[in-house]
């Protein structure tokens, strides 16, 4: 597998936000690069933020006055497309348009060489389609790229139906020789990243539309609980609810609908409210020098308990029953077939996706609280739970002195089916699953994909593992009983690891980001 060599051109078109950023990393590996752009404003602008972010490299001390100036000089400007000609690689990243993309690259294949590899940094137009518009589809790739491309590390690699194995290859040895993490996919909606996020969103969406708790609160739920670098509403307000949404609605139509990616009512409100996020000023949250950052809401002090008695196997969630002996609780194991914390007589369980009203209807010796799934029980500052409406009086006191005694806030939510971060990691991982059956990507790369390109924490089939296939298949069918919707069905292959009972990872190969 072949990278290209600094020795080779590299031709940008399109001098905006992503075509700078590209441009920058080519130089940065020593390419020669020249940079295109229809609006000669547009390319002054786009060699103006190459140029001042090598000033800003500079003013860090990570580059010195030479290197800066070296950089600049490989960097052509140039006036019309037959400028390109000589490169070994055109990257396309102009307006999200396939009938402009596919007219630019056709006039610019007519001057490349018959070896030159075609990218495209599209993010939700079909690679496929894209290249079948083209003279040579077989040289036409995605090479898709993060905001900001300096910065972020995933690339992810596109193949078209028609697309040459060799011109993945080399593209992949090329992301890797450019300090980047290439990861590798077939063309279909949203690749990887941008479709096994849906749910991040969709969920929290559908949580807040259900009002489960405030946006505040399942922020800080998926960030202190979940381990999530942003919540999924403050992540919505700095991407743009225009952006989110468009994404979404895409997504959703380009998937026949698929109910899995439905969009939301309540950001297509805020759409039409102009609330974008950040960038207005306003979204789920305020923004600006006299907004309070949102602050979700917490359970006041409840008295400690006197005994845990720990019935069966807690799975996922054994941790606790240390924890609460470090805490200097009277911890007891007696056995059991079912997973409880007894908390002076109030019985606690990790949501299966049933919520704790459903599971005491069954079952008056079941959990009268349910509580969420965290991304390291140890280190969470925050556990969401939630009370079964028949609950005995007393019972969420219980719940909330256990969590406290173990130095935790607790978010009490309504008792939603599967709570807020379970809820998101089974739907998270069921698309990863179905990405990975339907062979649009590898398991280890959909994994490096969401920690590398979105910050996820852990891979989400790093996490069904963690779970447990079948633990995790059983929120899926629960949530799928609670709501009577396909949204929830479970996916084929995440059902066949419940059943043999087999992870998605070998032990040793799970690719788990440093914490
Ligand atoms: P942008 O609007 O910042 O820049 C696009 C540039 O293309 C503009 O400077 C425009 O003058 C130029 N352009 C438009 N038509 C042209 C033509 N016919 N010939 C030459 N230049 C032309 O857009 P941005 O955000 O840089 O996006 C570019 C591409 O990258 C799109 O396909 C987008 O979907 C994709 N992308 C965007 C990401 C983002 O976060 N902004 C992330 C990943 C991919």
């Amino acid at each position: 597998m072949n990278a290209l060599t600094p020795q080779d051109f590299i031709a940008v078109i399109g001098a905006g936000a992503m075509g700078s950023g590209i441009a920058q990393v080519a130089l940065d590996a020593g390419h020669r690069v020249a940079l295109y752009d229809a609006a000669p404003a547009a390319l002054e602008r786009g060699i103006g933020a190459i140029d001042a972010a090598y000033r800003r490299l500079r003013d860090k001390g990570r580059i010195d006055a030479a290197t800066h100036a070296a950089r600049m000089a490989r960097l052509v400007r140039a006036g019309g497309v037959a400028d390109l000609a000589g490169a070994a690689l055109v990257i396309e990243a102009i307006v999200e348009d396939i009938d402009v993309k596919a007219r630019v690259l056709a006039e610019v294949e007519a001057v490349l060489d018959d070896d030159a590899i075609v990218a495209t940094n599209t993010s939700s137009l079909s690679v496929t389609a894209l290249g079948a518009r083209l003279r040579r589809p077989a040289r036409v790739a995605g090479l898709h790229f993060f905001n900001p491309a300096p910065v972020l590390p995933l690339v992810e690699i596109v193949s078209g139906k028609a697309t040459d194995p060799a011109v993945a290859d080399t593209l992949f040895a090329t992301a890797r020789a450019w300090n980047k993490v290439p990861v590798r996919c077939a063309s279909t909606p949203g690749f990887i990243v941008n479709r096994v996020a849906r749910p991040f969103y969709g969920e929290a969406l559908r949580l807040l539309a259900e009002r489960a708790a405030d946006a505040a609160t399942l922020d800080a739920i998926l960030r202190d609980c979940g381990g999530f670098r942003m919540g999924a509403f403050e992540l919505m307000d700095m991407i743009g609810h225009d952006v989110n949404y468009a994404v979404t609605r895409s997504v959703y139509d380009a998937l026949y609908q698929d109910p899995r990616y439905k969009p939301s009512l309540l950001q297509r409100e805020l759409v039409d409210a102009g609330w974008l996020g950040r960038k207005s000023g306003r979204g789920f949250h305020r923004y600006g020098d006299d907004a309070a950052r949102p602050a979700p809401v917490l359970a006041a002090p409840a008295p400690r308990p006197s005994a845990v008695v720990v019935e069966g196997d807690l799975g996922v969630a054994a941790p606790l029953a240390r924890l609460a002996a470090d805490a200097g609780l009277a911890v007891r194991h007696v056995p059991g077939a079912r997973a409880l914390l007894r908390v002076d007589g109030v019985a606690l369980a990790l949501t299966d996706g049933r919520g704790a009203t459903r599971r005491l209807a069954a079952d008056p010796q079941d959990a009268a609280v349910v509580f969420d799934l965290a991304f390291d029980y140890a280190g969470a500052a925050v556990i969401a739970v939630a009370v079964a409406d028949q609950a005995p009086a007393g019972a969420l006191d219980a719940a909330v002195g256990f969590f406290q005694a173990l130095g935790k806030q607790v978010a009490v939510v309504d008792d939603a089916p599967g709570l807020v971060v379970m809820r998101t990691v089974a739907m998270l991982a069921n698309e990863a699953a179905d990405v990975v059956q339907q062979g649009i990507a590898s398991a280890a790369d959909t994994d490096l994909a969401m920690t590398g390109g979105v910050n996820y924490p852990r891979g989400p089939l790093a996490w069904a593992d963690l779970v447990g296939p079948a633990p995790l298949q059983r929120v899926l069918a629960n949530l799928a009983a609670a709501y009577g919707e396909d949204r929830y069905r479970t996916s084929p292959l995440l059902l066949r690891r419940a059943l043999a009972g087999q992870p998605f990872h070998a032990p040793a190969a799970a690719p788990e980001r440093a914490a």
